[in-house]
């Protein structure tokens, strides 16, 4: 497995693999890798010739006072899991090799991909610039690149579906494949953000998935209108004293704009800041013809 720290190595080693005939795949990660990115990386093992996997914790997508100076840097661990798994590739660049002006040069980028509407609700209003900061890095991995798949997990959903809408609209011909959420075995979705919980605090970070659950019995039960579902969430995670909703919504789940009834296919997404860490979860409700 190589690992390169240059876009020169990188487009030196993807020239070679796709002179050879290779289906190129990207993971695209910021470290700190769990179980649910090595699922990705697992696929694009599975199912392309060539495995990229970039660690890059991007400065651009964190707001300031955001995490990007505690965010986990475990690159030792990380790269011993990619080879396990047979990732061809890493790619880790320094941050000056993504954004050559940082630091010196504020007016580096320039050039900045903005994804509108899809971005207009969920972590768009809670984390503003940080989907400009996803797509701009995101778009320049693929140019560096060039992969024919990339693989993206379903648990940062906004985040799939505004990756999905900057391919299409910006004609890159990669095809987006979303993996689903994998999660420990009491339910909570696997973060590289679960690492800053305490154990009380890992105790009630529970409650994301005990609110979506609770949704979901609703709607099998035969509720159609979203407040009261939303409100019975609230509910859920009002029970758990250092849980703090930043949001809870229902919203269609292309566009991912706001919906007031329940007509499948629509996502139910929250975001909870529990203790230090603000983490996020949703579920997808399906049409019943279409679940498996
Ligand atoms: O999901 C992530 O880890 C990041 O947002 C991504 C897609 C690697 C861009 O920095």
């Amino acid at each position: 497995m190589i690992i390169a720290q240059t876009i020169a190595q990188v487009r030196q080693n993807i020239t070679d693999a796709r002179q050879k005939g290779k289906v190129i795949g990207l993971v695209p990660t910021m470290g700190g890798l769990h179980q649910g990115h090595y699922s990705l990386i697992r696929r694009c093992v599975e199912e392309c010739d060539y495995t990229a996997v970039s660690i890059f914790v991007n400065p651009t997508q964190f707001a300031p006072g955001e995490d990007l100076k505690g965010y986990p840097r475990t690159f030792e661990a990380d790269s011993e899991g990619c080879k396990d798994l047979d990732a061809d590739l890493i790619f880790a660049p320094a941050s000056e090799e993504i954004y050559p002006g940082q630091g010196t040069d504020p007016s580096d980028p320039l050039t900045w991909i903005h994804v509108e509407k899809v971005t207009s609700h969920l972590c768009g209003t809670s984390r503003p610039g940080h989907f400009r900061g996803v797509c701009t890095v995101v778009a320049k991995l693929f140019n560096i690149i060039q992969p024919d798949i990339a693989y993206f997990g379903q648990k940062d959903a906004q985040q799939l579906a505004v990756i999905r809408q900057m391919t299409k609209d910006l004609n890159f011909p990669i095809e987006i494949i979303g993996c689903p959420i994998v999660r420990e075995k009491d339910g909570l979705a696997m973060s590289t953000r679960n690492k800053y919980l305490d154990s009380e605090q890992r105790k009630q970070a529970l409650c994301l998935n005990k609110a979506l659950k609770r949704a979901e019995e609703m709607i099998v039960a035969g509720q159609k209108n979203c407040q009261p579902v939303i409100d019975e969430m609230t509910k859920v995670i009002q029970q758990y004293p250092q849980a703090k909703v930043d949001y809870i919504s229902i919203v269609d789940s292309d566009l991912l704009q706001p919906v007031t009834r329940i007509v499948p296919p629509v996502l139910i997404a929250l975001a909870v800041q529990v203790g230090p860490a603000r983490l996020i979860d949703n579920i997808l409700v399906v049409p019943t013809d279409k679940k498996q």
